[in-house]
């Protein structure tokens, strides 16, 4: 098939456009490299620079590429970001994502995977979650992406076309030479990695008197590739209808827990510094992905220590990130 990457050249767009490569379909990625890599686009995908608020560039991209289908994971993603500056958040991933939804639906493409997340839950009452569960974001972030999946629902009911929003919990871990190089860095597990690499970072604990297991948050951590390969089995499932998963393991591990596997994986003790809770962070975030294992046969293969180890490698290959 021929498919369009928006926000291919980020961590999870990179390793989606690399597993669609392997499976023989033929990639065009859009990004405009503001969070993004060109050294993580492979070949033979074909890197268009461009920008989401851009419509004449969204319309000549459609012209030229003829996407059969639409893998949009451009967005902005800081939760601390979003919430000193939610225009910019709402204008990207809101505003110029309708760009791209619109252009879509003009160009004719029926097919639409959209990179949603756990954030749209919040601070759920119950765990694990279920697709089922309310939508009520506490940042900003996670508004943007309950409201981009509104967005999805009236598109379909107007203009026919079939989307996937797949709801991201936590994700970590490396696929053959793409790796994670958010700057700046907020996740757990590159976090911890870096602190490693680089001895004047201490890894910092953001809390330890949440009420779990062990008083850190818990979270429910996917593989990359794992998550990349559920995309390639949605959009062969769009054909003909749209559906919403959640996309975690449904196994809680808290952040110590992380932590001693990373010691683990490194062969080795990793200083630490325990600093004050993070605005926002929910105690326990733990996905059901009963509905895609049933619907889709999709389940994840690979463990928290197979994550950290393949992370690993990739950050003792790139300590310093991509060269840009
Ligand atoms: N990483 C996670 O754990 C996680 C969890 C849940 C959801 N998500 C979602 O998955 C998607 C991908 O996440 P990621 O970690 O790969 O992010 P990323 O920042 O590595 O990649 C996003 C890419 O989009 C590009 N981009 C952003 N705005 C753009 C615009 N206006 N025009 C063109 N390009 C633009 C950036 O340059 C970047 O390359 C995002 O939508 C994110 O919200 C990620």
């Amino acid at each position: 098939m021929r498919v369009l990457v928006t926000g291919g050249a980020g961590y999870i767009g990179s390793v989606a456009t690399k597993v669609l490569i392997e499976a023989g379909h033929d990639v065009t990625v859009f990004d405009n490299l503001s969070r993004g890599h060109r050294a993580a686009v492979s070949a033979p995908a074909r890197l268009v620079v461009g920008e989401l608020a851009d419509k004449a560039a969204l319309a000549r991209l459609f012209a030229e590429a003829q996407p059969e289908c639409v893998m949009h994971f451009a967005a902005l993603s800081l939760v601390g970001e979003s919430v000193a500056k939610p225009d910019l958040y709402f204008e990207n991933n809101v505003a110029f994502g309708t760009n791209l939804l619109s252009a879509a639906c003009r160009a004719g493409v029926k097919r639409f995977v959209f990179s949603s997340s756990a954030a749209v839950y919040g601070s759920p009452e119950r765990t694990p979650i279920t697709e089922e569960d309310p939508l009520r974001p506490i940042n900003p972030y996670g508004s943007t992406k309950k409201v981009f999946e509104s967005l999805l629902e009236e598109y379909a009911k107007a203009y026919g076309i079939h989307f996937a929003a797949l709801r991201y919990f936590n994700v970590a871990g490396a696929h053959s030479g793409l790796g994670e190089d958010h700057r700046p860095e907020t996740h757990l597990v590159p976090d911890i990695l870096n602190s490693v690499l680089h001895p004047g970072k201490t890894f910092e604990l953001f809390g330890d008197d949440y009420p779990t297991k062990d008083g850190t948050n818990v979270r429910d951590y996917v593989h990359v590739h794992d998550l990349a390969r559920a995309h390639l089995l949605a959009m062969e499932a769009i054909a003909d209808r749209s559906i919403i998963f959640n996309l975690g393991s449904e196994s809680g591990y808290s952040n110590k827990e992380v932590f001693a596997t990373a010691e683990k994986v490194v062969g080795r003790e990793i200083p630490f510094k325990l600093g004050p809770r993070r605005a926002g962070d929910p105690p326990i975030l733990i996905a059901s992905s009963d509905k895609i294992r049933r619907d889709l046969g999709w389940k994840p293969e690979k463990s928290l220590e197979q994550m950290i180890a393949d992370a690993w490698d990739w950050n003792q290959t790139f300590p310093n990130g991509y060269p840009d």
